[in-house]
């Protein structure tokens, strides 16, 4: 009996680990109705209160691609990055699982099951209101270094990815909030992070409340 069960359990286990849901990602939509930069800037905002509405597809598309997607020559992405290092990572995380953005496939890889958006809250439940948030870790692995210049130029990094989602939020009719504030070690533990890849910033975001 007992081997049974552990037989099945085994099963199980490789079932639900071969079923990984990455979601390929719709062409990000350049033609996208916006406001002008002008306008963008004038109007950006912090907004902490989200409506029910859900975000498709093609919204996370645009976003994502908007946060820190390949540009120009597929070497250089939407936000600058000190050396051209590219070491913000984007994880997305929504009510069904933790994804990470992989801007090479304009995909998204499952890498937690459930919803995790309670890690990315930390104190401030608005956060759970919003449909998706996502989470940006610095990789001083890919930068190559983790000394105090280094620090200070994977922030200011992940600054621009943080933004770029703010600024695209605000154009293309979504709402967001740049944040700090998480559970740092529930999310470094969750995403199987080392110590040298730190959650950093987060931006929640959603449509408007009416
Ligand atoms: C680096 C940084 C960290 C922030 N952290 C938080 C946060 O943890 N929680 C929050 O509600 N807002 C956070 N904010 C949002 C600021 O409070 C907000 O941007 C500021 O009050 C100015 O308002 P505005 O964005 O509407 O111009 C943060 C903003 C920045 C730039």
């Amino acid at each position: 009996m007992k081997k049974i069960i552990l037989v099945m359990t085994a099963l199980f286990t490789a079932s639900m680990a071969a079923s990984a849901q990455n979601i390929e990602l719709p062409e990000v939509n350049h033609n996208r109705k916006t406001l002008s930069v002008m306008e963008t800037l004038a109007t950006r905002h912090s907004v902490r209160e989200y409506s029910d509405k859900e975000l498709s597809l093609q919204d996370i598309s645009d976003l994502c691609w908007a946060a820190c997607g390949l540009s120009r020559d597929d070497d250089h992405r939407t936000a600058p990055t000190a050396r051209n290092k590219q070491e913000i990572r984007l994880f997305v995380f929504d009510k069904t699982a933790a994804y990470e953005y992989d801007a090479n496939s304009h995909s998204l890889i499952e890498k937690a099951r459930g919803d995790h958006r309670k890690l990315v809250a930390g104190f401030q439940d608005f956060v759970m209101d919003a449909p998706v948030s996502l989470v940006m870790v610095i990789d001083y692995d890919i930068f190559g270094s983790k000394d105090e210049n280094a620090v200070r130029m994977c922030c200011v990094d992940a600054g621009n990815v943080s933004e770029n989602i703010n600024l695209f939020c605000q154009g293309a009719g979504l709402v967001t909030v740049p944040r700090a504030t998480m559970d740092k070690k529930a999310i470094v533990k969750l995403l199987g992070l080392t110590d040298r890849q730190e959650p950093i910033m987060n931006n929640p975001v959603g449509y408007a409340k009416e």
